[in-house]
């Protein structure tokens, strides 16, 4: 049977790249002759019947624009049944005949759900700042937030050796330290603390007061918020050093901004990806990009723990501070 009209919803932490995702999304159904129906506030406005048709003008100038013109929502009813038979109903009432499910795990999740369960064909577009996800390199906003938030190191830098100082920077990743390495060895951050990796904190504090009386004087600790709160993490470096310390938390100015050119280009190729697998009659698959190849995993896979490189970057981050 020739699909007709898809959905597109945006789920869960909003991510830099998801308005592209979208944009891609709404042309690519276009371009196969099949109607684009925008589903807002997520899992959440399914329920909720909050849908609106979206046309190739209604996408236009916000490939660059970060947030989701869609809104997005994390929603806890969609986990019980009644939730997804209510959001079953909606989707048989308009005549959508498969959705692009834009998100992280927990949208994945809604994907498997829909797919396995109620069998409504489902496609999953990796978007989160987080990278947590299988099947895919990299994970739309991902690039975005790791670069906001290098810039935001970068001024800390700036203070941190002008009064020589120790500072705690902590960044988003709550199951993840993917944006915590990645700044940590990009900003030459001189220890970080992940949720992934068992850290030593009197190892490093007994660094800190070595180099002290080296001479070197200014450090910057990065924390993802998996692996403690920044408070709790400088008051344990000022119990055992003994010295002055300064916090920052970046919170959520690292999911906003406009998307770099990596995360715009990989929501535009993914948004296509998922509208020619809806248009093939495919489900409960997502898609990503590995090794510069479009990739199709099941969702299954895609939300199981991904393999990263945190020990290569632990150990270059060690050999050059
Ligand atoms: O999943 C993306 C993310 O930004 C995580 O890094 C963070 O832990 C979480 O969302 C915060 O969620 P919320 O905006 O709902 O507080």
């Amino acid at each position: 049977m020739a699909i007709k009209r898809i959905g597109v919803l945006t789920s869960g932490g909003d991510a830099p790249g998801m308005n592209a995702a979208i944009r891609s999304v709404v042309r690519s159904a276009n371009y196969f002759n099949i109607e684009a129906m925008g589903i807002f506030r997520g899992f959440a406005g399914l329920i909720n019947e909050e849908l609106k048709v979206l046309d190739h003008h209604s996408v236009s100038n916000i490939i660059g624009r970060g947030g989701t013109i869609l809104k997005t929502a994390r929603c806890p009813e969609f986990l019980t049944s009644d939730g997804q038979s209510r959001a079953v109903e909606i989707i048989k009432k308009y005549n959508i005949d498969g959705l692009a499910l834009i998100g992280g795990n927990g949208t994945y999740g809604g994907g498997i759900a829909l797919s396995k369960k109620w069998n409504i064909p489902c496609i999953g577009i990796p978007g989160t700042i987080d990278n947590d996800i299988n099947g895919t390199d990299s994970t739309i906003g991902a690039d975005t937030a790791v670069n906001t938030a290098l810039d935001a190191i970068d001024k800390i830098r700036d203070t941190v050796t002008s009064m020589e100082r120790i500072f705690v920077v902590e960044v988003m990743g709550r199951d993840s330290g993917f944006i915590a390495l990645q700044v940590a060895l990009g900003g030459g951050a001189e220890d970080v603390l992940i949720p992934e990796r068992k850290f030593d904190m009197v190892r490093m504090c007994h660094d800190i007061v070595e180099g002290n009386i080296r001479g070197k004087v200014s450090w910057i600790v990065i924390v993802a918020e998996g692996a403690g709160h920044a408070t709790d993490i400088a008051k344990q470096i000022t119990d055992l050093t003994s010295l002055e310390t300064r916090i920052v938390v970046l919170g959520h100015i690292q999911r906003g901004g406009a998307p770099t050119a990596k995360d715009r280009n990989l929501a535009s190729i993914l948004g296509t990806e998922a509208v020619r697998l809806l248009a093939d009659g495919q489900s409960g698959k997502a898609v990503g990009v590995i090794s510069d190849k479009v990739t199709v995993v099941d969702l299954e896979f895609a939300v199981t723990k991904k393999e990263t490189q945190n020990e290569i970057i632990y150990q270059a981050l060690k050999t050059l501070t």
